[in-house]
């Protein structure tokens, strides 16, 4: 498959041979230089793009399917929150947009969802009164309110300071663990990377593709977690900065 933009000379390929299986239950983080494609790549699995050649299957039909059935959900590299409603009723838009209802159960509500990512206490406030990481944690709790089954996030931690961060990562696992949620997490952090992922996605620029799929389950415990300073996970973050670095053919 080759994926990219439409342009008047036939498109314009940001990746190409792209080739490349995810098992439900996937933790897939991906790793790439800035204009890779890797935000390029979650679009197409949303089928808010489609390849420019080849063919993509998403919970084994084309994605449009995944999408109308609400299957797919999208943490976006900047957060989309409708300023004039607030917090609450910016996590409960899924309930009330789109054909119909929600088929898939919810998991719980905006309230716990909003405890969950730490902003129990904001949820009447609007998005202009909240810092940008407190706007994208928003955003998380309305992506897991239909309980998708599989998850595309794109860089959602960026804006946040570590320690939040870190606690967001385990939450994140955590919910992993018990929803079987396939995860497709954009990060430009190798030991988040490292942390949450059980396979890690190499991209490269210039020509854009895959470089190489890093197969962390080896290493990982049974339940796919790994301590952020054990020898394995600090080997394989070294080996990820040479990969990206160049360094490794
Ligand atoms: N709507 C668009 N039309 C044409 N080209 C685009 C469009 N959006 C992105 N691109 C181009 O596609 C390439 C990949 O962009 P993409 O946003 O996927 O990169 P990225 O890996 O997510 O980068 P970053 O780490 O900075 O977010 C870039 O060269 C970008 O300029
Ligand atoms: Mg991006």
């Amino acid at each position: 498959m080759a994926i990219g933009y439409p342009s008047a000379d036939g498109g314009t390929v940001v990746l190409s041979d792209v080739d490349l299986r995810v098992e439900r239950g996937d933790f897939l983080t991906i790793l790439g230089p800035s204009g890779c494609g890797k935000s390029t790549l979650l679009r197409v699995v949303a089928d808010l793009l489609p390849p420019l050649s080849g063919a993509i299957s998403v919970l084994g039909h084309p994605p449009a399917r995944a999408r109308s059935r609400r299957e797919v959900a999208f943490v976006f590299q900047d957060p989309t929150l409708l300023p004039w409603r607030t917090v609450r009723e910016n996590v409960e838009l899924p309930l009330q947009v789109g054909r119909g209802s929600v088929t898939r159960p919810v998991e719980t509500t905006a309230d716990a969802l909003l405890a969950l990512v730490g902003l129990a206490e904001f949820a009447d406030r609007y998005p202009d009164q909240l810092s940008g990481g407190q706007r994208q944690r928003v955003a998380i709790a309305r992506a897991l309110l239909c309980n998708p089954n599989i998850l595309l996030m794109d860089e959602p931690f960026g804006a946040l300071d570590e320690i939040t961060r870190d606690r967001l990562n385990d939450e994140l696992l955590a919910i992993w663990r018990r929803t079987g949620t396939t995860i497709l997490f954009v990060t430009h952090s190798i030991m988040e990377a490292v942390y949450l992922g059980q396979r890690v996605l190499v991209l490269a620029a210039r020509p854009g593709r895959v470089q190489e799929v890093v197969d962390l389950r080896p290493m990982k415990g049974a339940n796919g977690g790994l301590a952020r300073e054990a020898p394995e996970a600090v080997a394989a973050m070294a080996r990820l900065r040479q990969l990206l670095a160049g360094q490794v053919p």
